[in-house]
This record gives C-alpha cells, sequence and structure tokens, in this order.
C-alpha cells in the first residue's frame, strides 16, 4: 500500500476529512495527521463517545483510510494488526516495552500511553472502508494530564525520561501499521496468527 499525507495544524478530528474522503472514494494509504484536535475522538464507552485531549504539539495524532479486501467477517482482524504495527514500530524507535490490552490499548508500564478508534464504511454486508485513527500520548509531561487520568495515563516522555521527535515517530508508526496491515491481508486476515502476534 502506498502511503501520503494531509497535515493540518489544527482540525477538530482527524477522523472527520477521512471519512468525508473514504466516502468521496479516496485510495487506502491516506493519512490524515495534525499537531492539534479541538474535537478529539476517542472509543465508545458505555454509549458515549470519550474525547480525546492533547496540548498541541504534545501527541501523535492521525487517521489511515484502508480498503481491506477481505471477507467482511475478517476485515475487523485489522484492528489488532493495527495495534501490533504501532506497538512494533513504538518500541523500534523508543526502546520501551509496549503492551496491549484488549482490543486496542496501547500501555506502558500499566498506563496507557495510545489508543485506536476504528470507523468503517459497509455496504451490501461489505467493508468498503476502514478508517483507523490513532492517538498516542509522545512529548506530554505529567502536569499536562489532568488529574483523574494522572495515574492511568502515560507518554513516551514520562516513560523514557526524554521527548521524541514526532515526525520520525509518525513515519515510523505509520510504515508500520501499513506493512502490519499488508501482511494481515496477505494472510487472509488470518486471526490465529495475528493473535499470536497481538499476544
Ligand atoms: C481510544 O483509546 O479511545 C482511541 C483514541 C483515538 C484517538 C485518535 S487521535 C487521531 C484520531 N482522531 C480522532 O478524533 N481520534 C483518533
Amino acid at each position: 500500500m502506498a502511503l501520503s499525507i494531509t497535515w493540518y495544524d489544527q482540525i477538530d478530528s482527524t477522523q472527520n476529512p477521512a471519512m468525508k474522503a473514504a466516502h468521496e472514494g479516496a485510495a487506502a494509504g491516506h493519512v490524515w495527521a495534525t499537531d492539534h484536535q479541538t474535537a478529539g475522538r476517542g472509543r465508545r464507552h458505555q454509549g458515549a463517545v470519550r474525547p480525546w485531549h492533547a496540548p498541541p504539539g504534545s501527541g501523535l495524532m492521525f487517521s489511515l483510510l484502508l480498503r481491506p479486501a477481505l471477507p467482511p467477517e475478517r476485515a475487523s482482524a485489522l484492528t489488532l494488526a493495527v495495534a501490533v504495527g504501532c506497538a512494533r514500530a513504538l518500541e523500534e524507535q523508543t526502546g520501551l516495552a509496549v503492551q496491549l490490552k484488549w482490543p486496542n490499548d496501547l500501555f506502558i508500564d500499566h498506563r496507557k500511553v495510545g489508543g485506536i478508534l476504528t470507523e468503517g464504511i459497509v455496504a451490501d454486508g461489505r467493508t468498503e472502508a476502514l478508517v483507523v485513527g490513532v492517538g498516542i500520548n509522545v512529548n506530554l509531561a505529567a502536569a499536562d494530564l489532568p488529574e483523574p487520568i494522572e495515574a492511568i495515563a502515560t507518554s513516551l516522555l514520562i516513560a523514557a525520561g526524554r521527548p521524541f521527535d514526532r515526525l520520525a515517530l509518525l513515519t515510523s508508526v505509520v510504515r508500520g501499521v501499513r506493512d502490519a496491515v499488508d501482511a494481515a491481508v496477505a494472510r487472509g486476515g488470518d486471526l490465529g496468527e495475528l493473535a499470536d502476534a497481538w499476544e
């Protein structure tokens, strides 16, 4: 899958242009990334969409468009592939040990460092497009984390004790996700192998 990118200094949520482009027939492999979201979305919890907050310039936030050539019952396996790709790239770039928590939260030292939101377009029982949104806390200091979150969240800066180049991280994480997704599709979305990699 060839990659391309649209960058925003600020946007409501990178999921919005990505979903719009998905409806308009954009090709898989495009990435919408930003420095700051004013209405970042997290996964739903008890029916409500949770917000995703990050101070401007502190995190990695992007949405990637996928058009998986997989039967619909296998397409959801790609969320696991995305998590595996993110974790591998982060470990390689930072030297930190990254854990995955079901279904697709990224943890370091038992605290959440990032998450993945998958939104899709399904037509006639077929997954036409998947937009995977990835948010990772990179250069947030402990003081940037609001109090109730502080005990359960972390950042790469907090975990490693040093800041990271976000552009370099963006490139490797996007490539890591692309490689993991391509490999999963090449194996027909085989859940067994993905579950092993996820473990
Ligand atoms: C979660 O753990 O609840 C998922 C968080 C996903 C956040 C990312 S940031 C980039 C993309 N745009 C959004 O509005 N959300 C995702």
